[in-house]
């Protein structure tokens, strides 16, 4: 069985053994990121800087809350906007690996560039034990490449500290509650954020029509779940399909985008199930989407596919 305080206490001192210099960790505010961040700072206190990066592919006011996070848990931290870098780069990228690929290797060296500014020697990621059997490699095949692990590139100059490797989402969270850590109940979110979310090239436009859709999923799932209507799902969140169809809006007639709503159960990310969410709360969703995003998105679609055959996102 595994034990989160003897976990925590080995970490920490393996840490302070390897970690000879400064490090860098790659901020995300997600539950890896941030007990990982809790841990090194732990071990090597100031000598850890925290590294938040706007993709451009972020929700709706997260690097504002992820800013807010680096504040609470006391980190030495840097904040950089690189949206702009991020959607030159994925310009006319449509294939999926291709986009992940593109976004893990920026990642990279917009952590080198504060590295060597910094002269840090250390790069630490949060990475779990999915990421890298997900990642492929030896006889494994690659499901989809992630951002911190297949997207590495083979010329990078950091050397790598990943304490988490070995372990479940699900552990990872028992670990957030013993530290006491807030963020131990949010649910995951990608690295290559809503890139990843959007089927095709990922334009500043569609990031819009997906971040706005992701939100109205997010709120209107969060509040039923409060209220008792349905269980709150591991994962929730919504998918911009390329895809358009024929509507009408009031006596004109509409051809817009689709979404689609996706929400699951699971434990470990490694399998799922989609979730059942009551039709009174897709009604909601359904209008609110098309009434916010009218003119661009006309349809609203359910997605009842689990893990396998599917995967939790849809690239
Ligand atoms: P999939 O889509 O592979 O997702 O079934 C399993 C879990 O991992 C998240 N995910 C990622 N997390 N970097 C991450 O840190 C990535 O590149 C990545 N891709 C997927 C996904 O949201 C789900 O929770």
């Amino acid at each position: 069985m595994f034990n989160e305080k003897k976990f925590i206490e080995k970490t920490i001192s393996k840490l302070q053994k390897d970690i000879k210099s400064k490090a860098l960790i790659a901020f995300s505010g997600g539950v890896d990121s941030t007990v990982c961040a809790a841990l090194v700072n732990k071990a090597i206190g100031k000598r850890l800087i925290a590294v938040h990066v706007n993709t451009g592919y972020m929700r709706k006011n997260e690097s504002e809350q992820v800013t807010q996070m680096m504040e609470d848990l006391s980190l030495n931290y840097r904040f950089v906007n690189a949206s702009k870098e991020y959607y030159r780069a994925l310009k006319g990228a449509e294939d999926p690996e291709k986009k992940r690929k593109i976004i893990g290797e920026k990642f990279i060296r917009i952590f080198e560039k504060v590295a060597q500014k910094e002269k840090i020697d250390y790069l630490v990621q949060g990475t779990i034990a999915p990421d890298w059997i997900e990642s492929g490699g030896g006889l494994r095949d690659t499901i989809k490449s992630h951002h911190n692990v297949g997207g590495l590139p083979k010329d990078m100059k950091l050397k790598l500290v990943e304490p988490l490797r070995d372990l479940y989402k699900d552990e990872v969270r028992k670990i957030a509650r013993t530290l006491q850590l807030q963020v131990s109940e949010r649910q995951p979110f990608p690295g290559p954020g809503l890139a990843v979310r959007i089927i095709g090239e990922a334009t500043p436009e569609r990031t819009r029509l997906v971040r706005e859709a992701c939100d109205i999923v997010e709120k209107e799932i969060e509040r039923a779940s409060q209220q008792g209507v349905m269980e709150r799902p591991w994962q929730y969140f919504a998918v911009l399909i390329p895809i358009k169809t024929v509507g009408v809006h009031g006596d004109k007639r509409a051809y817009g985008n689709t979404i689609a709503i996706r929400a699951v159960q699971s434990v470990d990310a490694m399998t799922c199930h989609y979730s059942t969410i009551p039709h009174e709360v897709l009604d909601v969703i359904s209008t609110k989407i098309t009434n916010i995003l009218k003119e661009k998105v006309n349809r609203i679609v359910y997605d009842v596919t689990n893990k396998p055959p599917g995967t939790v996102e849809w690239e």
